[in-house]
């Protein structure tokens, strides 16, 4: 894990409220893997205090590490305002990353609104013929150019709450579908971040079909080192250690390691 005080190379508006930044970070981004995530100081004094968490979007061959984030609240609004030059102190990576699919698995990639963003990283690891992509918005106004993410040369099937572009209705009902045309020789592996409603009807998908599948999870996070408890959620079966940290022991789950009920 490294701290590093990173330059904004770019920080710029991709989709409404929508911001990618590349941030030079060489040692980060040479250690990096696909849903591993930073924790990021928003501003140079003690106010706000706490870091922010940030998924891994890619890195770039001249050692940046993207990221594509959401302007939600005070922390989002100051990384958004900050300019190309400024530096920015970032820790990382942190976390579990994802397991590549076995040989032979063909792996489904969903995602459901910002959960898009470590499931770019983990897309441009793969031959862009060889997965499938599903991502849910809520409307087509989120959606940031392909090119623009670094996404280009993949094919991303899109659905949005409101019918304004792809699919009106939820990624899960896509996902759905593309299960029910695999015939029994393909074998899915899906890896899945989003909104835990999403997360939770994709785990009851997977689960009633026995088909492998990891979920990378969002939690309140003050530390992202296991040493606050913040990010505490329960495991699936009663064990000496009845909780996982989302920040140290995931944020990338097997979805048969969690308990469901209580998440
Ligand atoms: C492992 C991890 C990876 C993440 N990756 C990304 C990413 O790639 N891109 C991205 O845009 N965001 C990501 N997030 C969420 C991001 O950390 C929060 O949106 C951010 O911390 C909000 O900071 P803020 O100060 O702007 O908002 P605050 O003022 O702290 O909060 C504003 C609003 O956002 C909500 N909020 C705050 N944090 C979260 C959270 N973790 N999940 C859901 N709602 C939250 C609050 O409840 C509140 O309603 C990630 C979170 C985690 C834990
Ligand atoms: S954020 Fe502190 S223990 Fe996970």
């Amino acid at each position: 894990m490294i701290e590093q005080d990173s330059e904004i190379i770019f920080n710029k508006r991709v989709a409404s409220d929508t911001f990618f930044m590349g941030l030079r970070s060489p040692r980060i981004a040479a250690d990096a893997r696909p849903g591993q995530f930073v924790m990021i100081k928003v501003g140079q004094g003690i106010d706000p205090l706490l870091r922010r968490p940030f998924s891994i979007c890619g890195v770039s061959e001249d050692d940046l590490v993207l990221i594509l984030y959401r302007v939600v609240g005070r922390g989002t609004t100051i990384i958004c305002d900050a300019r190309e030059g400024e530096l920015l102190s970032v820790l990382g990576p942190l976390g579990s990353g994802f397991e590549r699919p076995q040989k032979g698995e063909k792996p489904i990639l969903v995602a459901g609104g910002m959960g898009i963003a470590p499931l770019i990283f983990l897309a441009t690891t793969m031959k862009p013929g060889s997965l499938t992509f599903l991502a849910g918005f809520s409307s087509g106004e989120e959606i940031a150019a392909a090119d623009e993410i670094g996404l280009s040369g993949i094919y991303i099937s899109i659905s949005t709450d409101d019918g304004s572009a792809g699919h009106r209705g939820l990624v899960t009902e896509l996902l759905k579908d593309r299960l029910a045309g695999f015939n029994g020789n393909i074998n899915p592996v899906v890896f899945a971040c989003g909104p835990l409603p999403m997360l939770k009807e994709v785990a009851a998908i997977t689960l009633d079909k026995d088909i492998p599948c990891q979920v990378s999870l969002e939690a309140s996070m003050a530390c992202g080192l296991g040493a606050c408890q913040g990010c505490a959620i329960r495991r699936s079966s009663e064990q000496a250690m009845a909780y996982y940290h989302v920040c140290q022991d995931g944020p990338v789950f097997d979805v048969n390691a969690l308990d469901w009920e209580a998440l």
